[in-house]
């Protein structure tokens, strides 16, 4: 019963093109809202086993481009617990590897754009959300992030983001937080109503992406990947419907 129903996930999430099986007119009961409480224990309990199947992915922007930077830590501590609590599969898009020259046309209007151009915009597109890693300078984010930004447009669109910020100081921030998210307001992303913000970077991680506080990282973690995950649903479900 259990995996009828996890042919049904699948089948409203279009991973299936097509369904050749005599479950049809289950499904269309159950499209019709028709299923019984019964039927709806076996739905979840698919549900929670294809989602461990059906790995979202997810993509965490390393912003911070600095000799000596302290954010990539929060980075590596992002794929360290998506990985581990097994939530998404992910990587990290690193902009000092980018090494992008300083913004002169969006990829959109280049004639010849770079393959590492390219490389970047095919990772933002094809990701299921983003988690930005930002750190804050002079109360904003950094030159480094708004120079990949603006390169993009299109593939901004709609897209889930949730955005860490990062800070030398007590503030954990807050100030690149609101730079941040009206810039990605203006590009029509999907930025998630969660914070994560750590203050006095240097103390709170190790250079493995360790937290120095794992319970309380692992908690706040929690509540803003949860977040973003319900954003991505969402963001599925719209574009199935
Ligand atoms: C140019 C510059 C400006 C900064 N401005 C702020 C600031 O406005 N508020 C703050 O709390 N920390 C500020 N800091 C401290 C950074 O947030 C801190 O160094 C942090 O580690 C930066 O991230 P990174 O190490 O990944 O580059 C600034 C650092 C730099 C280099």
């Amino acid at each position: 019963m259990t995996l009828f129903f996890a042919i049904v996930y699948l089948k409203r999430h279009q991973q299936m093109l097509s369904l050749n099986c005599s479950c049809t007119n289950y499904i269309m009961n159950y499209e019709r809202g028709l299923f019984n409480n019964s039927y709806k224990q076996h739905y979840q309990k698919a549900i929670k086993i294809l989602k461990t199947i059906i790995m979202r992915h997810i993509s965490i922007i390393s912003s911070s481009v600095r000799e000596g930077r302290k954010s990539h830590n929060v980075s590596l501590y992002f794929q360290n617990y998506l990985t581990e609590n097994k939530l998404a599969t992910t990587e990290i898009i690193d902009l000092k590897a980018y090494n992008f020259p300083i913004f002169e046309s969006t990829l959109k209007t280049m004639v010849n754009p770079a393959i590492n151009v390219l490389e970047f915009a095919e990772k933002i597109k094809s990701s299921d959300g983003i988690i930005i890693v930002t750190p804050e300078y002079n109360g904003g984010y950094p030159a480094s992030l708004k120079n990949a930004i603006d390169l993009l447009y299109e593939e901004w669109k709609h897209k889930p983001i949730a955005i860490a910020t990062v800070s030398g100081g007590p503030f954990g921030g807050n100030q690149a937080l609101v730079s941040l998210q009206f810039t990605l307001w203006k590009m029509m992303a999907w930025t998630i109503p969660a914070m994560f913000s750590v203050p006095t970077v240097d103390k709170a991680y190790d250079e493995n992406g360790r937290p120095m506080d794992k319970a309380n990282s692992d908690k706040l973690a929690a509540i803003f990947i949860k977040e973003l995950l319900w954003c991505i649903e969402a963001d599925k479900q719209e574009h199935t419907a």
